[in-house]
């Protein structure tokens, strides 16, 4: 959005809902989201007492008036934000303490029609939706949606790997034997199927490139990370080129598994300092890169800690990276995660990502 129209603020949420909202010029971001009816922590709505303190995820601000009690010096300066009294100077991201039910504010319900089943390798299948209302699925780069599995009862989650201004949304799918969604993608899927999804969820998304980028990818976990590249593309060829190099290494169990390179490519050329490397696990593979991700992280990936890290796949694959982490005594300066989990829609309390 643009400074005459307002900007959006995106309400990031404990229970991993996210809620999108439009702020005009000179209005709080308290009175914004009194307005669209999300009740975000509030008591004094004066700077007094410090109960709707937030954390500035990405964007700039006016502050505001308040007084030392309810927000310290050193709050401010790590980006903690009283939203009963900041005004934005650009779209936002911010962490609200509570969750969404608490904020009466639940997830988005869309109605989508299948355009496109692409079948990548017999693991792996890509879907392409057109969504109704596409302008009211508002999502960060990074996030997913609940699908209801058609004919059956289940749920499924799936991150998006369109970025957020893509007109159609897609996602990358990897089978698994038995499975509700294997089963209805291989045996009754069509082109023109209604699908029903709930979202957007997660606290897994892009955040402000400030410091060199190390992202790791297993599988399909390749998803989300695309979106954040769409994401960073985008603002590149918009003449903000981000500051810090990023690099991407994408693990795979088989050469077939390794998908969309050739976006990979295109993002590589479109995007100063990013740098990416495949890895296939396979011991029978011609592969150049053998093994696993991290058998291949060089000493500038890693930056001595001073890096941003996304990391995305199958839960064998977050836990084997998160250990290697603590094991070389590495603490990067910020960790975010998504484990797709398989089998089941995670509990609201353990949606979404981890940071740690
Ligand atoms: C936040 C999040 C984001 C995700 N994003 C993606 C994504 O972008 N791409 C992607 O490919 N995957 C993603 N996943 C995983 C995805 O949601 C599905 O779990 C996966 O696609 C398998 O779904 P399915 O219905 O085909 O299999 P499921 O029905 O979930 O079955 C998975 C496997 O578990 C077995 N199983 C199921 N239930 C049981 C049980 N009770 N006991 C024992 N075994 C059981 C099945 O036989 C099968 O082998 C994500 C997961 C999460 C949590
Ligand atoms: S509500 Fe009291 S400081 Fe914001």
């Amino acid at each position: 959005m643009t400074a005459n129209t307002g900007h959006s603020v995106a309400l990031s949420f404990e229970d991993g809902v996210t809620r999108f909202i439009s702020v005009t010029p000179g209005q709080t971001v308290a009175d914004a989201s009194y307005r669209a009816r999300i009740n975000i922590p509030l008591d004094c709505r004066d700077g007094a007492c410090g109960t709707c303190k937030a954390f500035c995820e990405s964007g700039s601000y006016d502050g505001g008036d308040y007084i030392e009690e309810a927000l310290t010096e050193d709050e401010a300066d790590a980006g903690y934000c009283l939203p009963c009294q900041m005004t934005p100077e650009s779209d936002l991201v911010l962490r609200i303490s509570g969750t969404a039910e608490m904020a009466k504010s639940g997830v988005g319900r869309f109605t989508a029609t299948i355009e496109q089943l692409h079948w990548y390798a017999d693991n792996t299948a890509g879907l392409t939706l057109s969504v109704e209302d596409r302008e009211q699925l508002a999502y960060l780069p990074g996030q997913y949606m609940n699908v209801l599995v058609p004919g059956t009862d289940q749920q499924r989650s799936y991150s998006f790997s369109s970025g957020p201004d893509a007109e159609q949304l897609t996602f990358l799918i990897r089978t698994a034997p038995d499975g509700a969604m294997t089963t209805y993608l291989k045996e009754r899927a069509a082109v023109g199927d209604t699908l029903v999804l709930e979202g957007p969820k997660g606290s897994f998304f892009l955040r402000e490139v400030k410091r060199p980028v190390l992202m790791l990818a297993g599988g399909t976990g390749i998803a989300p990370q695309l979106a954040m590249l769409e994401k960073i593309a985008q603002a590149a060829a918009g003449g903000a080129v981000p500051a810090h190099p990023i690099h991407l290494a994408y693990g795979a169990t088989w050469d077939k598994d390794l998908i969309e390179v050739e976006a990979l490519e295109r993002y590589a050329a479109a995007i100063p300092g990013f740098t990416f490397s495949t890895i296939v696990a396979d011991a029978e593979s011609q592969h150049p890169r053998k093994g696993y991700v991290t058998q291949h992280l060089l000493p500038e990936h890693l930056n001595d800690g001073d890096v941003d890290v996304y990391l995305c796949g199958p839960p064998a694959m977050v836990d084997a990276v998160r250990r290697y982490f603590a094991g070389e005594g590495i603490e990067p300066a910020n960790f975010y995660y998504e484990r797709f989990a398989v089998g089941a829609v995670p509990a609201p309390a353990l949606a979404g990502a981890g940071a740690a």
